[in-house]
């Protein structure tokens, strides 16, 4: 086997990647870093936060012609449609679609205290229902407009973004800041993105034939200037002993999307500290 082509194996230079949920924190990240290895990018979201400070930015940096702005919001299927419309319509193909968006309980200091503190047991079934629209119903309608296009294309590469809470119940104790009131990571989160890595695994083997790969990714804990109360918590439970630096998830995202990980479908890659390893 000629091994000298491994280095380039890893290059995402011209593919036409669409990113959901790319106003975030996990999506310009991987956006921008897409950017800077010459991959063609559409950031979309159902934000309008952040959208003119992310075009200045990259206007700064990038040709106009590399990238796009764009509104999608995953639960509309018309919507849906149109940003993959957009997508060919700039690059001419749709090569990899990252399932970025969703709505997630944060906990770093702006968001602390706006989660739905409420036991199981009271937990709201509406919001429920909300996280099921976006994460679970939201995933798959944009799915299946990607897969539309990408059989057309005869191929396609699909990254679905999980979470540990994909894998394991969350450790309720991280979440206790040591002043008397526990807070709950909640089960709307969990519920909605156990579905990840099974749907993962769905597509990939329905499509293996026709040219579609389809993995997925599990980060934890991206540092987001978090309490150091959550810091220290973090530190007794993780393998690593720390959270995860957002650059972090440049390379397993560039190795999902090249043709280094051309072998791997139906994959669901752990990037977790060690989270979910004991
Ligand atoms: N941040 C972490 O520590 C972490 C850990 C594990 C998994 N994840 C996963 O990573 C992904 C990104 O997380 P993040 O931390 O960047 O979150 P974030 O909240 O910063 O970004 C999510 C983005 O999704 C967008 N969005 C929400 N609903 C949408 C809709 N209906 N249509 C289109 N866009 C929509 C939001 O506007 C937001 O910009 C999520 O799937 C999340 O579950 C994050």
């Amino acid at each position: 086997m000629d091994t000298p082509g491994i280095h380039s194996s890893l290059s995402i230079a011209n593919k036409a990647v669409l990113i959901t949920g790319a106003y975030g924190l996990i999506g310009r990240t991987i956006a921008e870093a897409f950017l800077q290895q010459g991959a063609r990018v559409v950031l979309a979201d159902i934000a309008v936060t952040h959208q003119e400070a992310i075009q200045n930015r990259l206007a700064g940096q990038f040709s106009p012609e590399q990238f796009l702005l764009h509104h999608l919001d995953i639960t509309d299927e018309a919507s849906c449609q149109a940003v993959v419309a957009a997508t060919v319509a700039r690059f001419g193909a749709l090569d990899v679609l990252i399932n970025n968006a969703a709505i997630d309980a944060k906990f770093d200091k702006a968001n602390t205290g706006k989660v739905n503190q409420s036991r199981f047991e009271q937990y709201p079934v509406e919001l429920l229902r909300k996280s099921v629209d976006v994460n679970l119903t939201g995933t798959v309608i944009m799915t299946q407009q990607a897969c539309r296009q990408m059989l057309v294309q005869g191929k396609g590469n699909i990254i679905n973004v999980a979470s540990t809470y994909s894998m394991v119940a969350p450790n309720q104790s991280l979440y206790d800041f040591g002043q008397g009131v526990q807070q709950y990571k909640p089960i709307d989160y969990i519920a909605s993105k156990s579905f990840i890595p099974n749907f993962t695994r769905y597509i990939a083997t329905f499509y293996a034939q026709e040219g579609i790969r389809c993995n997925a990714i599990v980060p934890h804990a991206i540092f987001n200037n978090h309490e150091e109360a959550f810091l220290t918590n973090f530190s007794r439970l993780s393998p690593l002993g720390r959270m995860c630096e957002r650059e972090e998830l440049i390379g397993p995202f560039t190795f999902l999307a090249s043709e280094a990980s051309s072998y791997m479908t139906g994959s669901v890659l752990s990037v977790d500290g060690g989270w979910t390893a004991w």
